[in-house]
């Protein structure tokens, strides 16, 4: 049995977002989902946070209770929404209107498998009432810097308001414990001198340097074979970020996007997972960040 007039007051009463997402057994596009979108930690830890999660089987029998105060079984429910795609979800208001159907009051629907970003920016959407605003979702998740920089950021420069001490010894590298992120930017060079891009595009394939490569799709190395999905991909990142921004990502990505699981390659303690061999010390040497970070400034797309 399910009820979604009594499951909105739930989902209001812990604060949360409802949603409903209607599936079916063997559907590879739901599994897709689950297998690639759901299980990401972000997503998995903002949907538990944030949303009050129904499923709903699109051949099922299971009584549904509309908002309206209809009942059937969910295979006709699925019907009367217009629902002809598994999985679908629908996000609904905290308050709907009355007398209507599901279909009609949600506030957005994703009709089929969505990737990563464009999943996560829609949660981020719908909790923070895009749906209200004149922006149409399509403009807020080309919008990138939004939800993976702005907000973040944002939240982060909130938090840590934190001097930059980094200007004085320009000449010296900083060590790990010395770098200061001032409102997700590190303006000066870690080692007083600009970096070199051909050594930070080795840098960034080498799997046991940067690894970038395991969680970033990189056109700019696409004779490298694996290319992971986990983080955005970095084509034309030199676009949506200062050199500042981008040496305080590649140093502690920690400070700039609260919970990420990108590690943070130059700090020397407080890794989730630390490596043996990087134990005490951090993933990559300042110098190895500098040109990183120059090499990353290479990559536009405008
Ligand atoms: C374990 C996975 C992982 C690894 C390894 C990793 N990253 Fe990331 N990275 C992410 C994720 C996830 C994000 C998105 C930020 C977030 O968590 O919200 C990200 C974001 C970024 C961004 C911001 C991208 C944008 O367009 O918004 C840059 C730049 C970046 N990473 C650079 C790097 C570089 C350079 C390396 C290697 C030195 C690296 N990353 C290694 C997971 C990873």
């Amino acid at each position: 049995m399910t009820d979604l007039s009594e499951d909105l007051e739930e989902a209001n009463s812990e604060g949360k977002r409802l949603m409903v997402i209607i599936e079916q057994r063997g559907c590879i596009y739901c599994k897709k989902m689950h297998e690639e979108v759901f299980v990401v930690p972000e997503i998995r830890k903002f949907i538990e946070d944030n949303y009050f999660v129904i499923q709903i089987n699109m051949f099922g029998d299971v009584e549904v209770t509309d908002f309206d105060g209809t009942t059937l079984p969910e295979k006709e429910m699925v019907k009367r929404w217009g629902a002809l795609f598994t999985p679908s979800i629908y996000f609904f208001p905290q308050e709907v209107p009355e007398g209507l159907m599901a279909s009609q009051v949600a506030v957005a629907n994703m009709p089929g498998a969505f990737g990563r970003w464009t999943t996560f920016n829609m949660l981020n959407w719908v909790v923070e009432k895009g749906y209200s605003s004149d922006e149409p979702f399509q403009k807020y998740h080309v919008d990138k810097n939004r939800i993976k920089g702005g907000g973040m950021k944002r939240a982060i420069g909130l938090a840590a308001i934190a001097a930059m001490t980094v200007s004085a010894a320009l000449a010296e590298t900083v060590a790990p414990t010395n770098v200061t992120l001032a409102d997700g930017v590190i303006e000066a060079s870690l080692t007083g001198q600009p970096g070199d891009p051909v050594e930070g595009r080795k840098v960034f394939a080498n799997r046991k340097q940067g690894n970038c490569l395991a969680c970033h799709v990189n056109s700019d190395l696409s004779e490298e074979i694996f290319h992971g999905e986990v983080g955005p991909p970095i084509d034309g990142v030199a676009d949506r970020w200062s050199a500042g921004e981008l040496r305080a990502i590649v140093t502690n990505s920690k400070m700039v996007f609260e919970g990420t699981i990108m590690p943070a390659f130059y700090i020397d303690s407080g890794y989730e997972r630390p490596l043996e061999d990087f134990a005490g010390k951090s993933i990559l040497s300042a110098q190895q960040v500098e040109d990183v970070v120059a090499y990353l400034m290479t990559l536009k797309e405008e």
